[in-house]
Parts: structure tokens; sequence; C-alpha cells
């Protein structure tokens, strides 16, 4: 057997490890990131080997029939999860502190628990007291739901053999620790070896357990960026959480689609779901005010209404200020270079800031052609008609691209009542299925001007 390779350190980004510590580790270039590996690692793969020799087994000999997806009892959760839980799924729910993880997890197990399903929820963060208190505020709980407050993951393994629940929280990853791993709870050395012995107990009991996790400054699951790796579904909570909805966004899943997401409104009895985003969404936008433009997104399967703003004053100082709040910062500054050169405007002396209402992050390039109309509309002053929905990819020499699921974005404009919607020229089609709106091509930056100038 070849002798195993001794690790001293690995980088808590990428997980690369060395017997070497490195200032800047030689994987993902990132600074400071070379921790200590904890000196006696059990390897659990070794400790599985003690049962029966595993078989290889060819596609048609694995039944599938008897996992059948468990409904969550939230319809929007079900479908960011691809259709329900998948039992011994392991799932990370990450996200910002108060954001309302604590809260959804209760409310889906206590949906779990009303359908008959045996569920424990473990919290190394409140008292059980503490939990009571939320519960009492959620509702009622009916049927075989346990709490346990306990941050030793190896008395959790215990129980967790013992008592056999359908499905687990462990809130949160941060705060667990196990006995053979010398570092602090939280450290990336413990939740790498935690999660690893989650995945184990999920796997080989069939237990869905659904992990939280801290979310650090840059946005990312604190502890080794390991821990997105070894999940079967990665789901983060999204939004203002000074504004009462959340947004739940599918990042990585094993079993269903990527991009889906769920709208969920924080209520005094915990989170309701949101039935009609695109409405929410554009709740107490400004009429006739100028920057401000609606556009069509997709988000998963669906089609999502939002709006862009912008705001383009002159600088103070030499050169503009550039921010933008929930889309790429990159974009912007090459949208406002497409505006420069093709619209010969001058914003080099411009401060722009544009903002995606409702804290949401899209990365849609649909976008675009919005976020062009908006800081148009700032810059002149110039307020959109409020009633245009604005769609399209605006490309480097000024023109507007087409875009994908055209014709749901503007199914969902016409069922919110917008009257007029700008597209690209290419995209444009008879069979759009949007009666009583009028339908504009543009097919350059030009052209989609001259149509928002001539509504006014
Ligand atoms: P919580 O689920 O504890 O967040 P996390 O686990 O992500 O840290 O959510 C806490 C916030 O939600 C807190 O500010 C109180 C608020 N809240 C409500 O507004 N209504 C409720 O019914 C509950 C249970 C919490
Ligand atoms: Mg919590």
């Amino acid at each position: 057997m070849a002798k195993e390779k001794s690790v001293a350190f690995f980088c808590k980004e990428c997980g690369y490890e060395s017997a070497k510590w490195y200032g800047m580790c030689p994987s993902c270039h990132a600074y400071n990131s070379m921790v200590e590996a904890p000196k006696e690692r059990k390897s659990s793969s070794g400790a599985a080997r003690s049962g029966p020799r595993p078989v290889p087994r060819r596609l048609d000999e694995i039944s599938t029939e008897n996992s059948p997806r468990i409904g969550t009892g939230s319809e929007e959760l079900d479908r960011v999860l691809g259709g329900g839980i998948l039992p011994g799924s392991l799932i990370l729910t990450g996200g910002d502190p108060g954001i309302g993880k604590s809260t959804l997890l209760l409310q889906v197990f206590r949906s779990l628990a009303a359908g008959g399903h045996k569920v424990l929820y473990i919290s190394g963060e409140e008292s059980l007291r503490q939990l009571k208190l939320r519960a009492d505020r959620i509702g009622k709980f009916e049927g075989d739901i346990s709490f346990l407050c306990e941050t030793d993951l190896d008395a959790i393994e215990e129980i967790i053999r013992e008592e056999k629940p359908e499905a687990v929280v462990i809130d949160s990853i941060q705060t667990m620790s196990r006995s053979d791993v010398a570092s602090a709870p939280g450290s990336p050395a413990q939740v790498r070896e935690c999660t690893n012995l989650l995945l184990t107990l999920a796997k080989s009991l069939t237990v869905t357990i659904f992990i939280v996790g801290h979310v650090t400054k840059d946005g990312t699951v604190a502890g080794p960026r390991l821990l997105e790796h070894m999940v079967d579904t990665v789901l983060y909570f999204e939004g203002d959480r000074h504004a009462s909805y959340r947004i739940l966004r599918a990042v990585k899943n094993r079993f269903g689609a990527t991009g889906e997401i769920g709208v969920f409104e924080m209520t005094a009895e915990g989170l309701k779901e949101v039935p009609n985003p695109s409405a929410f969404m554009l709740n107490g936008r400004p009429e006739g005010t100028s920057g401000s433009v609606i556009t069509g997104v997709m988000e998963g399967t669906r089609p999502l209404l939002l709006e862009v703003q912008a705001l383009i004053t002159r600088t103070n100082y030499g050169t503009g200020r550039r921010t933008a709040a929930g889309l790429d910062y990159n974009r912007v500054s090459l949208l406002l270079a497409v505006m420069e050169k093709r619209l010969g405007l001058s914003l080099s002396d411009c401060d722009a800031y544009v903002n995606i209402t409702g804290g949401l992050r899209v990365n849609d390039p649909s976008l675009d052609l919005a976020v062009v109309l908006a800081m148009y509309s700032s810059y002149r002053d110039l307020p959109l008609d409020p009633n245009t929905v604005v769609i399209g990819e605006v490309g480097l020499a000024g023109e507007i691209r087409a875009v994908p699921m055209i014709k749901e974005r503007v199914q969902e404009a016409a069922r919110l009542g917008f009257s007029t919607a700008i597209l690209p020229k290419s995209a444009l089609r008879a069979d759009l299925g949007a009666r009583g709106m009028r339908l504009i091509g543009a097919a350059d930056l030009g052209e989609a001007i001259r149509a928002v100038a001539k509504d006014q």
C-alpha cells in the first residue's frame, strides 16, 4: 500500500495540501490562507472498510424507486431543490446572520413532522428556550420533531445512529467540533472534518442533513471552500436584511437545476412565500422620475421583472466614481464606455451609481439595455414611460442582441399590465403572445433611445 503523504498544512480557500507552509497558496494564489492541518486525521474511508466488501453495480441493477422526493411544505423551496428533498442528501444553507436560515429550516421541519416524518433539529447556537420562543412565533408543532442543543459532533453522530431520524438540521456547522481534531470550532479543519462525518452519515443512513453555514464578508460560506464541493446542494439566502423579502437561490444542485430562486417574505409569523415576485419587486417604484427602468430577467425557469436605477451626476473630483449594487461593476464600466463611444456622450467626468432594487444579485446580460437606458435617462434627466419594459443585451458595437426566453419575459410584463416593450429587433416575432402590448424592436442603442424619447 502506498505510504500516506504527510500533510501538515492546507489552504482554507481551495483545499490545497502541502507539507510546507506558504504565504501564498501555490494553487489558488490566495494570501495567508494556509493553515495547519489537524494532527491525527482519522480517515473516514478507512472506518467504512470494516463493513462488507463494496460491489460495483450496473445501472440497471440500481433501484431508484424507493427514493421519491419529499415535499418541504413550501412550493418555493421545493422548486429550488428541484422538486423536493431527495432522502440522503446533504444540503448547505448559507446566508448572512439574521437573514432567516434557522427560521426557514424550523418551518420546513415543522411541515415534515406534520407529514409523518421523524425529524431532529440540532442547534449549537441557541438554547432550547430560544428555540421554543421561535417555534411559538411560527405556529403549532405536531408529529415527531425533537430538539437538541449540542456542539459535540461525535455525540451527535451517536444520537443520529440511535434515533434514526429521517432528516436533521445542524445549525450551524461553525459551532460544531470533533474531539479528535485539535483546532477550535469554526476553524477550517473542524468545518472540513465535521462535514466529512455528516456526509458519511447522510449517505450510509439515508438521512437528509441540512447544514447551516455562516457567510463571510465576501459572500462565501466561512471555512474551507471545500464545504461547497462536499455537499449535494448549496442554497444561499440573499436579500436586504432590513427589508422584508428574502431570496433563496440554488447555486449548486446535484439533483436539480441551479439558478432557481424562491422568494419569501419575513413576517411576524415566520417566512411566507411570495407567489407573485415580480409585483413584489416593483412595489413602491418611483413613476415619472428619471433613471428608473423596468426590465425582465430569467431566474431559473421563471421570468422576474425588476427595476434598474441609475444616477449620473457631474463629479466633484477629476474622474468619476462608479458603483454597482446587485450587478457586475465591470459590466457597468463597459456599458458606460459603449455609451461614450456609440452615443457620443461625455461620461468620464460623471459619477455613475447603478442599483438593482430589491437586494437581488443579477448576472443575466439581458439587463444591459435597461442599465444603459437608466443611465441615459438620468444623464438627460428624462423620465421614461413607467409602463415600458426594456429587454436586451448590448454588444460592444452598441448593437442590441437577442436574449433567450424572450416570450416568457414579455408575457410576464403583459401579465403585470405593462403596455410597451422595447426588445432586440432580431427577437421580434409575431408569436410573442403579448396581446395588447406594443412591441418595439431596436437594433442598436440609437434606435432604443429614439424609441423611448418618442414616447415622451
Ligand atoms: P434567523 O432565522 O434567526 O436568522 P439566521 O438563522 O439566518 O441567523 O432570523 C432571525 C430574524 O428574523 C430576526 O431578525 C427576527 C426575524 N424573525 C421575524 O421577523 N419573524 C419571525 O417569525 C421569526 C421567527 C424571526
Ligand atoms: Mg440561526
